[in-house]
């Protein structure tokens, strides 16, 4: 089998078009962009592909057996819709789409065909990160803190102003849910999930850029993270993981593991961006050989969705929601 595939939206995109090109022996047919001047300049930059505003180009190709998504989050949901509907595989960005409605309806589609999905979650690769989990004794977590601080205020007021139900919960806080959900391998039963927008309000984004939230799991464990849109920070991932013998950290001065009074540096790369496109390949090894382990599989995706959407349901009613996964 080879892999044919059309890509979607040319800025992460491009990471999605780098992943996937040539990687065993798998191309990209066609690039789908409906900005004019990226268009012009993809046009000359790849002259062997076929350059297109139009997504039923890549639809309607018989060829086509994988599609990378990496529009805006509002056209997720329908342009995965179309793929499983022409019979094609799915790479999506995160998030896989912004309703409950809408998640039930790609798992009802999906189920009923033999087709393959990833959403890219791709703090999962990241090697500081598999350190960190195998340090953790799940048993002994009583309270986790992790708090995606994103450094890139600008980014609120582009695209992510302009779109209905951008949310900075299915953005952002997504991928600290994930990374939290795999080291732990449990899922919270409940949810409360605090905005502000007090650095935004007299700005062109209308959302919160600020959420904290509580998950409470099994076991007595509580975990919170954070969405930080606004803070003046560089763009990190910093995390807190306390277990009653040991506490381990990822800080913008390093990594440790704070044992008594002893602290010990955690050696990994962080933020490892060049290992990001393990999780595109590694979804493209599925497709190839079914014994081929996904980095995440069905249901993880359609769990961390279900916990962002009850998250927005705490953020709108303003109480603790339990979560019903979907
Ligand atoms: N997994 C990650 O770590 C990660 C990182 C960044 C962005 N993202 C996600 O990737 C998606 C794109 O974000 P970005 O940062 O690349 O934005 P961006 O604005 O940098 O680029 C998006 C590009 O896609 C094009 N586009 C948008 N909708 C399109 C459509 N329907 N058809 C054709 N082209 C379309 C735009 O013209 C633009 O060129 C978002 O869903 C975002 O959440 C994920």
């Amino acid at each position: 089998m080879k892999i044919i595939s059309g890509v979607i939206g040319m800025g992460i995109g491009q990471k999605h078009y780098e992943a996937i090109e040539n990687y065993k022996k798998s191309k990209v047919k066609i690039i789908c962009e409906k900005n004019r001047i990226k268009l012009l300049k993809l046009k000359k930059k790849y002259p062997n592909k076929i350059i297109t505003s139009d997504e039923n180009v890549i639809f309607k190709d018989k060829d086509i057996n994988l599609v990378s998504i990496a529009s805006y989050d509002n056209y997720h949901f329908k342009q995965i819709i179309k793929s499983l509907k022409n019979n094609k595989n799915i790479i999506v960005e995160k998030p896989m789409c912004l309703t409950f409605k809408e998640l039930k309806n790609i798992k009802n589609l999906l189920n009923k065909k033999s087709l393959k999905i990833t959403s890219n979650l791709v703090l999962r690769t990241n090697s500081l990160f598999k350190k960190i989990k195998r340090k953790i004794n799940k048993k002994d977590v009583f309270y986790i803190e992790a708090d995606y601080i994103w450094g890139r205020k600008i980014k609120l007021f582009g695209w992510r102003s302009k779109i209905k139900n951008y949310s900075l919960i299915l953005g952002a806080a997504i991928h600290m849910i994930d990374l939290i959900v795999w080291f732990i391998k449990d899922k919270p039963i409940k949810v409360h999930a605090f905005g502000s927008n007090k650095v935004t309000k007299n700005s062109k984004f209308k959302k919160k850029s600020l959420i904290v939230m509580m998950l409470e799991f099994k076991n007595d464990l509580i975990v919170k993270i954070s969405a930080n849109g606004v803070a003046e920070h560089q763009h990190f991932h910093e995390i807190k993981i306390f277990q009653k013998n040991e506490t381990i950290v990822n800080t913008i001065k390093g990594s440790f593991e704070i044992k008594k009074d002893k602290i010990f540096q955690i050696k990994g790369k962080y933020p490892d961006k060049k290992n990001r496109k393990l999780l595109i390949q590694n979804f493209i090894r599925t497709l190839l050989d079914k014994k081929i382990k996904p980095l995440v599989t069905v249901q993880d995706q359609f769990d961390v969705m279900s916990i962002c959407l009850a998250a927005e349901q705490s953020l709108k009613y303003r109480r603790k929601i339990k979560i019903k996964y979907v």
